[in-house]
């Protein structure tokens, strides 16, 4: 029997081996995964995981509004800042802007870009307050307002007061001077660190860097252990053209990649389950983020259950059902039973590469 790659495990007793054993290697399903010519050695084979073809263009081709687009359509879902902002007489203005990230927790940094305006290159009443007032409080839009958010962008001259155009509540700060925005479920107090001029064209953006003074987190948004639970805060986030996206429900998927866990990783998963013809990449890669494969005891006492004899004993696509049965464990959070169906599937069909 071969080794296993990577294993540190123990020798296995002789006779814990015997049921693999059983199954000799069959050509016909070692037929089964061929390794495509011209595809990297570790890569992933699966065909329909190999684009077509892409299409390349070059930004300096494209109108603006075309460019637009397809920079909102790649860099996409993005959250959005609802900027309140006071103008030098203290009228209040409300606005969304999506070309907006947190980047450092600590000293904690959000930042947002004003974009001239394409059709006119004039620039926006958010920058023109900024700049006055150098504060701002950044609202997170949850989906139960998502549509008053989208009224809010309209734009109205600089004296009207898009709280009252959206139906939208103001509320008092704390530390800055501009209005917190009630319907929302979070809410960061800014000071304007700095602001970086990207161009004097139209569509060109205005970076607005911002110090985060006190952050406000509406209670019932919290879990038991005061964590923010992205499906009671329910966010949308912007997408290209007219669509958002709702990140709670069935969108919202739990991935834990513990950083201390040295995964074994793709490179030492054997060919015969890297080349699945069932399985993903992102199937497999729960495989490669084991941090040991499994013993051949392991898989000697897993091949003895009766529903996994059943399928290697049968005459037929056996490294198929194979396949399949661990993408179900892996659906169901089952990966180290996924990985000793893959590895009894490896034994049975054979190492390749
Ligand atoms: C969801 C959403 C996201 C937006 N993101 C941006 C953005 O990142 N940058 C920008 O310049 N305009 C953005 N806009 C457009 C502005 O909200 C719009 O121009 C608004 O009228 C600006 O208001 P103001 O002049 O009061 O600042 C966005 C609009 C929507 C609906």
């Amino acid at each position: 029997m071969a080794g296993i790659p990577g294993s540190t495990d123990a020798p296995v007793e002789p006779d814990r081996q015997l049921s693999v054993a059983r199954h000799p290697v069959r050509p016909e399903l070692v037929a089964h995964s061929p390794v495509p010519a011209g595809i990297p050695k570790f890569a992933r084979t699966n065909p329909a995981s190999v684009p077509a073809s892409y299409r390349s263009l070059d930004p300096a081709d494209l109108a603006v509004k075309d460019l637009h687009q397809f920079i909102l359509g790649i860099v996409s879902p993005r959250p959005i800042a609802f900027a309140s902002t006071l103008d030098a007489e203290s009228r209040p203005n409300l606005a969304p802007y999506s070309f907006f990230n947190a980047f450092s927790s600590n000293p904690p940094i959000v930042v947002f870009s004003s974009n001239r305006k394409v059709k006119d290159n004039t620039t926006k009443d958010t920058l023109h307050n900024i700049r006055q007032t150098g504060e701002v409080v950044i609202n997170a839009v949850s989906y139960s307002m998502m549509r008053q958010m989208a009224l809010a962008s309209i734009e109205y001259p600089p004296d009207v007061d898009e709280f009252a155009k959206a139906g939208l509540t103001p509320i008092p700060s704390e530390l800055v001077k501009p209005f917190r925005v009630a319907e929302s479920p979070a809410h960061l107090e800014c000071r304007v660190k700095d602001i970086i001029t990207l161009g004097d064209q139209g569509g060109a953006g205005h970076m607005i860097i911002c110090d985060v003074l006190r952050i406000h987190v509406r209670e019932s948004v919290l879990d038991e252990q005061d964590r923010i639970d992205p499906h009671r805060i329910d966010l949308v986030g912007r997408m290209g053209r007219a669509f958002y996206v709702r990140a709670s429900g069935a969108a919202i998927h739990t991935l834990y990649q513990p950083m201390d866990a040295i995964g074994m990783g793709f490179d030492q998963v054997p060919p015969s389950i890297r080349h699945s013809p069932i399985l993903t990449g992102s199937e497999l890669a729960e495989i490669a983020a084991l941090t040991r494969w499994p013993s051949e005891e392991e898989i000697s006492v897993f091949a003895d259950m009766p529903e996994i004899r059943e399928i290697t004993e049968s005459e037929e696509e056996v490294l198929e059902r194979l396949h399949e049965r661990a993408r179900v464990y892996i659906g169901t959070g089952q990966v180290r039973m996924a990985a000793e169906t893959l590895f009894l599937a490896d034994r049975i069909v054979g190492h390749q590469d």
